[in-house]
């Protein structure tokens, strides 16, 4: 079995995209991989948050995770804080890394940009990516397009780690997205879904109630043509919630270009709208059940204790291999 690492931040709920780009797949991921998932709440702090709303996110985010599917049993699910070794690991990541090529990182540019206060976190931010992902010797990181540069930096100083050090840290795979479904967003689609859009009808979140559902896919904005067909350079918006039904149904979109034949736009986006309430519908009643429940806290436990362990075999590894402290 190969070992797969992923984190998400706890800001924000999850979207439709989330959901369909990430989570689903991370659900099939568990049954052929080890897999460790880790909700990342030291890199949420990289920029300041309220911390009444960053405590209620990571606790909804970890009952998401088992919400959607993931399995307890199975797989490891653990909040970063939780578990020192990566504070810890992300400091001798930061001590390998270079100045420049943190620099480099195209987040980094894009979220100091302009800005008079950066913190230092902010341009260290991907050592402790690094470190997160290392101390789980993982072979396979399941992330989107904007985390790629992130990971082929990890893999880099794991190699001068090696290099320097002797071997001590496997060096990880990238996957991206298989089947590339791109949700976008219902105001603009030319624009990707996203969590941070400010306009709310442009994004469906998994906690949206039906009416906040049918609402947004209602106000979704498509063409004049008034015929239901795939065709996303011309039919942008038809073509998204098309794209969104395929994947929730797994019904072809030729199968359902089929299946609208005929239909006016109101019907298709009251059909669609219903196909996604209904989808969300066991996954939102599973969450209520969890979300002020024991239960999470007991998975969230043991995630953490299964997580310090493989944690520290790793950074006692390392800090041996550098010479740290007295242990060889
Ligand atoms: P983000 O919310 O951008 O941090 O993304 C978290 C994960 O969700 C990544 O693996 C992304 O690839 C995936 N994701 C985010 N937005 C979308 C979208 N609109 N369509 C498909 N996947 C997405
Ligand atoms: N940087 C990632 C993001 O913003 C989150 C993340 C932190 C992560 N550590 C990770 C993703 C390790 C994969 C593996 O989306």
């Amino acid at each position: 079995m190969k070992k797969l690492f992923s984190g998400v931040q706890p800001t924000g709920t999850i979207t439709l995209g989330n959901y369909i780009g990430a989570f689903r797949q991370f659900i099939s991921l568990q049954d052929d991989n080890e897999c460790v998932f880790c909700i990342v709440d030291q890199h949420a702090i990289t920029i300041a948050q309220d911390p009444q709303e960053l405590r209620n996110h990571i606790r909804s985010l970890a009952a998401l995770y088992i919400a959607v599917g993931i399995d307890p049993e199975k797989s490891t699910l653990f909040i970063q804080s939780e578990v020192p070794a990566h504070a810890q690991a992300g400091w001798i990541m930061q001590c390998i890394s270079y100045i420049g090529e943190l620099e480099r990182m195209t987040q980094f540019k894009d979220k100091s940009d302009g800005k008079d206060a950066v913190s230092a976190a902010l341009l260290t931010y991907p050592p402790l990516m690094a470190a997160d992902i290392l101390l789980y010797q993982s072979d396979i990181v399941p992330v989107g397009d904007d985390q790629k540069q992130h990971v082929e930096l990890t893999r880099d100083l794991a190699e001068r780690f090696n290099k320097r050090y002797g071997k001590v840290l496997t060096i990880p795979e990238i996957q991206l997205p298989k089947n590339g479904a791109r949700i976008k967003s219902l105001q603009d689609p030319l624009k990707k879904m996203s969590k941070s859009d400010p306009n709310q009808k442009a994004t469906i979140r998994i906690l949206d109630t039906p009416k906040q559902i049918e609402k947004k896919i209602k106000s979704s904005v498509t063409d004049s043509e008034g015929i239901v067909a795939f065709d996303p350079e011309n039919k942008p918006g038809v073509s998204n919630l098309l794209t969104i039904e395929s994947a929730l149904t797994n019904l072809s979109i030729d199968a359902l270009v089929q299946k609208y034949q005929g239909a006016g736009y109101g019907d298709f986006k009251a059909s669609v709208a219903q196909v996604i309430v209904d989808h969300f519908a066991p996954i939102q009643a599973r969450y209520e059940e969890l979300i002020n429940s024991s239960e999470l806290d007991e998975i969230l436990d043991k995630g953490a204790e299964k997580a310090n362990a493989m944690a520290i075999t790793t950074l006692s590894k390392m800090e041996a291999a550098m010479g740290l402290g007295r242990r060889r």
